[in-house]
């Protein structure tokens, strides 16, 4: 997979992208991750990037013609389609679903802006899809379009190496309505904190329904919306 960022900022993606399974995927040839600074496309002498709102209001706005010069720019770096993603709270909303449907996609560009929001000409004219991460607001798409990328990439073929399937874990879980069961490592006693009994007894049939009913339990407390949906 290819996955190009239009950011304000490339440096923030620098830690992240250079470390675990981001790290070890790029390394693999899993992915390639490639950033684009959309100040290096304005044409304002100052490399002005936004601008005042038509009609008043707060804040200042991302200006087309930066975003549409690197994006055009950025297009042509390779033949594949891709979807185009721009990270706004207003979007729709990121879930494990949509993490496995863009890990079927060949290629990816995300737009992430700062500032109030984009000139809606850049959605439209892009023809790009909204995500928002979750009902609360960044100071830019940076990190969202982070969030998305490791949730995406660990979804590929060979992005996990030995670790196991991304299949078994948690957030699939979380998707067909259900947290997962608490676990528990070496040793079986921790500061007066013991293992429970049950997973030391080797009923693997036990452990199997203990842990069904651990993780209903979880779900109904922490994300009861969840239960709802069954
Ligand atoms: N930009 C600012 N807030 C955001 C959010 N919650 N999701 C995606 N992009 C954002």
């Amino acid at each position: 997979m290819r996955i190009d960022v239009l950011t304000l900022f490339p440096e923030m993606f620098e830690s992240p992208l250079s470390h675990s399974i981001l790290k070890r995927a790029k390394e693999a040839g899993v992915v390639d991750i490639v950033l684009t600074n959309i100040r290096d496309f304005s044409k304002d002498k100052h490399k002005k990037v936004d601008d005042r709102p038509y009609g008043g209001g707060p804040g200042m706005v991302m200006m087309c013609q930066p975003v549409f010069d690197c994006f055009e720019q950025v297009e042509k770096l390779s033949p594949d389609k891709s979807r185009v993603i721009l990270l706004t709270p207003q979007g729709k909303p990121f879930t494990q679903k949509l993490a496995a449907e863009l890990a079927g996609e060949k290629r990816l560009i995300f737009i992430a802006g700062h500032y109030e929001g984009f000139d809606e000409r850049i959605r439209t004219g892009l023809n790009a899809e909204q995500i928002s991460i979750g009902d609360y607001v960044l100071s830019g798409g940076e990190l969202a379009a982070m969030v998305i990328i490791d949730a995406v990439v660990r979804l590929l073929p060979g992005a996990l190496g030995d670790e196991g399937s991304a299949e078994d874990e948690t957030f699939s879980e979380v998707a067909n309505g259900g947290m997962e069961y608490p676990q528990y490592t070496r040793p079986e006693t921790f500061q007066g904190m013991k293992v429970p009994d049950i997973l030391l007894s080797g009923h693997h049939g036990e452990i199997e329904k203990w842990r069904r009913q651990q993780s209903l339990e979880r779900t109904r407390q922490n994300r009861p919306d969840l239960l709802k949906n069954q």
